[in-house]
């Protein structure tokens, strides 16, 4: 049955070619005094920076920056941003960049005001803000996380080798996007794929949970045959503008709260990536490719029924004559494929985890219970070495 919800999401989108000209009349709500946060310099090279300045200067705001955010953002790196919002007396946060970005703007504006060490607070206690908070807007740059349309934001923490994502609610998501697929452009073809991978995981983590009959898992199949489709095309042509922007699109609907709505979710795959990430500091959609296919298979006999008809719906597999292990086993081939086509990572051994590093892994992997079958540590473990 589709448990009772709630649904508002208060993200304002601005989408396509022209959209970046919208981001005068939104700066004319808020202050005067912007934090413009960016990445290691994508933005300096593309020419978006400069006309992101131009238009700050033209709107009459005072403008901080702060640049280098790192993919996989620190915690040293959120310390050192909340020193600078301070001092600015910051009124608004300009994120342009990634989900790197986003996230990190969306951890500044909770922190900067906040009176206990973040950390702690929001990614050990999971406690929600009580503290005012400095409403931020996004510039996008790479499709892939959502973080343009919800409240999460995911830090690392190297010295506890920690990788931990906070969902904050409606108050922390960014006030509005600009999503102009020509930024992601520029993005080399590794983080597009990757991008690409970790839209499609989004929606797999809030598929494969569940057996009621909903709306949100035809939204679903919808949205991964979508991406199926675009991807193909932007693999074979990176600079087709089409697929770009249905890719761009996807993502922000695989993770704007929509598609949860109402049903359970697992999430497994995030939480063995994001600590495979915290040993490894590797792109977080290639993390998530690495661990997929041990976790799916170990838990598809659990949850055979939603296999079965992932294989036919969103991969088309003919199910004549054979019996539902076969039918489920060829649409996770199918995803294999696909993944390989798209040169995705598929051992945590390439992006740099090691035997030795399994137990630690797993000590920071988060398990969770929504999905068909609840992990033990020892399957978490068992799942870390298949993926090695
Ligand atoms: O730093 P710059 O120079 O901008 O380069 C970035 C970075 O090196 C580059 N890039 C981005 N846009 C570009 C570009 N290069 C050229 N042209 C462009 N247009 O791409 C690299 C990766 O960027 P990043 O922001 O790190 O990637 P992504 O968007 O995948 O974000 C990853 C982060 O988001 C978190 C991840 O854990 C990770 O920390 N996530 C956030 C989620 C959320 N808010 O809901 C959910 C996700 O599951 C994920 O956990
Ligand atoms: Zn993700």
């Amino acid at each position: 049955m589709l448990g009772n919800f709630s649904y508002h999401n208060p993200t304002k989108l601005y989408f396509g070619e022209d959209s970046l000209q919208y981001l005068r009349d939104e700066l004319k709500h808020y202050g005067t005094n912007i934090v413009l946060i960016y990445g290691g310099g994508s933005i300096k090279k593309n020419g978006l920076y400069d006309e992101i300045i131009t238009i700050l200067n033209d709107c009459g705001k005072n403008t901080a920056e702060i640049s280098g955010v790192m993919p996989n953002p620190t915690l040293e790196k959120l310390y050192e941003g909340i020193t600078i919002a301070r001092a600015h007396h910051a009124d608004f946060i300009l994120a342009v960049g990634g989900g790197s970005v986003c996230d990190y703007s969306k951890a500044l504006s909770v922190s900067v005001h906040c009176k206990d060490d973040p950390w702690e607070k929001y990614y050990i206690r999971f406690e929600e803000p009580d503290c005012q908070i400095i409403p931020v807007g996004c510039v996008l740059t790479m499709a892939g996380t959502g973080s343009e349309m919800n409240g999460g934001a995911v830090i690392t923490n190297h010295e506890a080798k920690l990788k931990i994502g906070h969902v904050f609610g409606e108050e922390v998501m960014p006030k509005f996007s600009v999503l102009n697929p020509k930024y992601t452009l520029s993005l080399p073809k590794y983080q597009m794929c990757a991008g690409i991978y970790d839209i499609m995981n989004h929606i797999c983590e809030q598929y494969f949970s569940g057996e009621d009959d909903n709306t949100s898992d035809y939204i679903s199949e919808g949205l991964m045959r979508s991406l199926i489709h675009a991807s193909r095309i932007a693999n074979e042509n990176p600079q087709d503008y089409e697929a770009r922007s249905n890719i761009m699109w996807t993502a922000t609907l695989a993770l704007n709260t929509l598609v949860s709505r109402g049903k359970s979710t697992d999430w497994m795959v995030h939480m063995l990536g994001q600590s495979v990430g915290a040993y490894t500091d590797a792109t977080h959609g290639m993390t998530l490719a690495a661990v997929s296919l041990p976790y799916y298979r170990y838990i598809m006999p659990y949850g055979l029924k939603k296999f079965v008809r992932f294989a036919k719906e969103v991969w088309h597999v003919c199910g004549k004559n054979k019996s539902d292990e076969q039918i489920a086993e060829e649409g996770l081939q199918a995803l294999e494929n696909w993944m390989k086509d798209l040169g995705l990572v598929m051992h945590i051994s390439e992006l740099g985890a090691t035997p030795d590093m399994i137990e630690g892994i797993a000590d920071g992997t988060i398990i969770l219970n929504g999905g068909y079958k609840t992990l033990s540590r020892d399957e978490v473990v068992q799942i870390l070495k298949e993926s090695l």
